[in-house]
């Protein structure tokens, strides 16, 4: 079987501010950022990159669903949504090619309300605390994931 190179990173709310909100916590480095550094890691990974953000739950939903039929896996930073939305746990639990979520900061080190994430119930793998290299991180374990999917 041969498991497609292309990979979906998924931003939630808010994320639209990187750089400018929190940077304390979230760094200054803006989304805009965030995609150039994952565009140059899948072209040297051999990865095509669809890369959105959005403040709609049912934006992310829908990217969700666009994903089941063409891509090989899915990045996923879903900001505040990540402990709120069963919508996007549903969407992922439809998707079955592999899931990784990204949170820039460390979230068990802030409000409990933060620890609890309905998407870790469907991601094979979580990065959190990394900062924006959380992002590289996720596409290498994707490109790792798809290879032996791919064998
Ligand atoms: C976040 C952590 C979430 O708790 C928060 O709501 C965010 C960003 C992170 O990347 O650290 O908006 O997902």
């Amino acid at each position: 079987m041969h498991a497609s190179r292309l990979v979906f990173v998924l931003n939630g709310p808010n994320l639209n501010l990187l750089g400018k909100r929190q940077p304390e916590i979230y760094g200054a480095e803006t989304l805009a950022d965030v995609e150039a550094g994952c565009r140059a890691l899948a072209t040297s990974l051999g990865l095509e990159l669809r890369f959105h953000q959005s403040n709609r739950e049912y934006e992310i939903v829908d990217w969700i669903h666009e994903a089941r039929e063409i891509a090989g896996g899915i990045a996923i930073n879903p900001a505040a949504f990540t402990h709120t939305s069963v919508a996007i746990l549903d969407a992922l639990n439809a998707f079955d090619p592999p899931v990784i979520e990204v949170h820039i900061s460390n979230v068990h080190k802030r409000e409990a309300f933060r620890h609890h994430s309905f998407v870790s119930l469907r991601a094979d793998g979580v990065i959190a605390g990394f900062g924006t290299q959380g992002y590289q991180l996720a596409l290498r374990r994707l490109a790792t994931l798809i290879e032996s999917r791919s064998a």
